[in-house]
């Protein structure tokens, strides 16, 4: 193909993506009655990116952006208050069912059967207990696409799933919760004194990348709207004994820019200042016995 062909086609492609109906998916994520919007995070706090746009899943209570190479999700993005994790005795967990999700091209999606005895959970980033609102909404939260192999004993099913409750937590100190979670991929130091990424894939074939640490951003906002409170966590996949303060996870917001390659809170409305949440309420993970929530 002539170059000037190739360059009219992706002169096309980019006018497209940028004409992308991104807003209008993006405002479709609002549970009216309780005035939740998971894309007004993009709108107040800037796209987490640049990763695509395109293919974004919009489900009731998140919106999730996969990525097709590791077969988890760049990261889920939540808004929650008191109202929505508010237990309702008809709305269940133990009504939903992990499933693949269709919505994503079949080469590209996480399968059942990649964690079928991998010995890793299937680890919610819009976690289900952050969603109380709708049994649809509930069971949406357990598409594959929604999930990144996690450690389970000590990790998924405690630790993790206590500083889940520590979000939820928030919404009895702040309105209106945001929740930005995913997956990192980070170096360790190889005996040579080099530094390597290294990690299991888990499938067969192997596809599905098993993260070797965890974010999670929480915003807490009040009505009032001059400032937000904010704080940033990058805690490793791997059994954390209970002892270990929240706090020791915690980093800034720069630090997990660099290691993530999302640029976070790039457009905080002008005249908003995110302060240091845990300096507002104490960060501390939130313990409950798992069996409450069999992952
Ligand atoms: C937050 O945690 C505190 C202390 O455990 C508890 O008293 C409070 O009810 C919790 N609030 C919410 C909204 O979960
Ligand atoms: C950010 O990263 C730098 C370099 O790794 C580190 O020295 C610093 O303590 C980190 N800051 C926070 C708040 O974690
Ligand atoms: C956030 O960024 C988008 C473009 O990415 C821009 O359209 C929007 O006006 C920005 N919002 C604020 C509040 O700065």
């Amino acid at each position: 193909m002539k170059l000037a062909a190739c360059l009219s086609i992706l002169n096309t492609l980019l006018a497209i993506s940028q004409a992308a109906p991104i807003n209008e998916k993006r405002s479709d994520v609002t549970d009216a009655s309780l005035g939740l919007n998971a894309a007004g995070w993009f709108t107040k706090y800037g796209y987490p990116g640049p990763i695509p746009q395109d293919n974004l899943l919009v489900r009731d209570a998140y919106v999730t952006a996969p990525n097709y190479y590791t077969r988890n999700p760049y990261w889920s993005v939540e808004h929650i208050n008191a109202d929505a994790i508010k237990v309702s005795g008809d709305i269940s967990r133990d009504k939903s069912t992990f499933r693949e999700d269709t919505d994503v091209p079949e080469y590209f999606r996480s399968k059942l059967a990649d964690y079928k005895r991998s010995g890793y959970d299937r680890g919610h980033q819009a976690p289900a207990g952050d969603v109380q609102f709708a049994q649809d909404a509930l069971d949406q939260t357990f598409y594959l696409s929604n999930m990144c192999p996690q450690v389970g004993v000590g990790f998924n099913r405690n630790y993790w799933a206590w500083t889940e409750e520590f979000g939820r937590n928030m919404t009895g100190s702040y309105d209106s919760v945001r929740i930005l979670t995913g997956p990192l991929y980070l170096p360790t130091q190889g005996d040579d004194g080099n530094y390597y990424i290294d990690y299991k894939v888990i499938g067969n074939p192997p596809n599905v990348h098993v993260p070797t640490h965890f974010f999670k951003v929480i915003i807490g906002e009040d009505s009032q709207g001059d400032s937000v409170d904010g704080a940033a966590f990058v805690l490793p996949n791997e059994y954390i004994s209970e002892s270990t303060p929240l706090t020791n996870w915690q980093t800034s917001f720069q630090n997990l820019t660099s290691m993530s390659g999302l640029e976070i809170l790039t457009n905080v409305t002008e005249g908003v200042t995110v302060n240091n949440l845990c300096d507002k309420v104490e960060c501390r993970i939130i313990t409950y016995s798992h069996t409450r929530y069999n992952p």
